[in-house]
């Protein structure tokens, strides 16, 4: 994942922008990631990826992930039907 990619395809937040945003707030519960742009205020699919930057701005690696895996990831967890992500 390039940090200009959108992590929260939902209010189109990029990886630089939630970084650089926990870097700077430090944030001690990952759901203050909201206040970047309404970041995870959609349909959760971004959370878990959100707690991560949360947890460790400086430190954070997407696993791997790319833009195209995240979107595709995305389409099937919007599909499952299952219970929203939460914080
Ligand atoms: S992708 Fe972030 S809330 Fe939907």
């Amino acid at each position: 994942m390039e940090l200009d990619d959108h992590v929260c395809h939902c209010s189109h937040v990029s990886l630089r922008k939630l970084i650089n945003f926990a870097s700077r707030v430090r944030p001690r519960i990952a759901s203050r990631m909201v206040e970047c742009l309404g970041a995870g205020t959609g349909c959760g699919w971004c959370i878990p990826i959100l707690k991560k930057i949360a947890e460790d701005p400086d430190g954070f690696t997407s696993g791997g992930l790319d833009a195209e895996e995240c979107a595709s990831d995305r389409e099937a967890y919007l599909n499952a039907g299952k219970p929203k992500n939460r914080f």
